[in-house]
């Protein structure tokens, strides 16, 4: 049987929203972004370790109290220049402890409303598809294009069009073939690197709630998304 692996990237820097301290570390309710992002997989039963990667000259995760995540939790402090490289790092130190058949789900540290719930999905629908597959959300907004002043030039069809998330599970052995072959230029996501391959991985459906936080305001929409669960728990 397959084990079930977490790999979490968070050796970036968190430049859209511009703070000193990277964005993985900014507080929410009172604990940082990644603690939020961990804890889920750590509470999952089906996830056998989750493997950390931070860049190397992370000085902010010694502040956090990685006693509560063991001792399922392994840092890897092999971030690279982009996210890609990041995970591709990840990937090689996992290498002697993962099987080629084994599957890792691929979550950004930026990403910290994730339930059980959707682990669940994810690991339910894909196990079977050879391809893998993501959590995803079918896009629900009129799309317009516009020209260099903003104005729209025709409104696009967004019939089969789906903003991509992280949990993306993949066999070991699919990801680092994916991600181990060729230029990691334009690969923002694991699925954009196992598509070049001509392989087809599953969408599945996921909700707004497991945002990423990229801007300042992120922060609050996550906080609050946070909050809402703790008040119904
Ligand atoms: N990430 C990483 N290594 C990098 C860049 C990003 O491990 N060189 C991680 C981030 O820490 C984050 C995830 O990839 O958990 C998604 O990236 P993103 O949201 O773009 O975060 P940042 O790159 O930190 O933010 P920005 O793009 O605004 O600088
Ligand atoms: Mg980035």
């Amino acid at each position: 049987m397959p084990k079930y692996f977490a790999l979490i990237p968070a050796a970036g820097t968190g430049s859209r929203i511009g703070n000193a301290t990277p964005k993985q570390y900014h507080p929410i309710n009172g604990k940082p972004m990644l603690w939020h992002a961990l804890r889920p997989f750590h509470a999952h039963p089906r996830i056998e370790r989750i493997f950390l990667v931070l860049s190397p000259g992370d000085a902010w995760f010694a502040k956090l109290n990685r006693d509560e995540f063991s001792p399922k939790l392994e840092v890897l402090r092999c971030g690279g220049e982009t996210r890609a490289r990041s995970v591709l790092n990840g990937l090689r130190e996992m290498a002697g402890r993962v099987s080629t058949d084994d599957q890792v789900l691929v979550h950004d540290a930026a990403r910290p409303c994730l339930n059980a719930q959707s682990i669940n999905r994810l690991i339910d629908e894909v196990a079977d598809n050879e391809a893998g597959g993501l959590l995803a959300e079918p896009l629900a907004d009129t799309l317009k294009r516009a020209d260099d002043r903003d104005c729209i030039v025709r409104t696009e069809p967004r019939e089969g069009l789906w903003r991509a998330q992280t949990p993306q599970m993949f066999r070991y052995g699919l990801l680092m073939k994916a991600l181990g072959t060729g230029t990691l230029d334009g690969v923002t996501d694991e699925a954009s690197a196992v598509e070049r391959l001509g392989l087809h991985p599953l969408l599945v459906k996921s909700g707004v709630t497991n945002l990423k936080v990229t801007y300042e305001e992120d922060l609050r929409m996550a906080e609050l998304i946070l909050n809402s669960r703790s008040s119904h728990a």
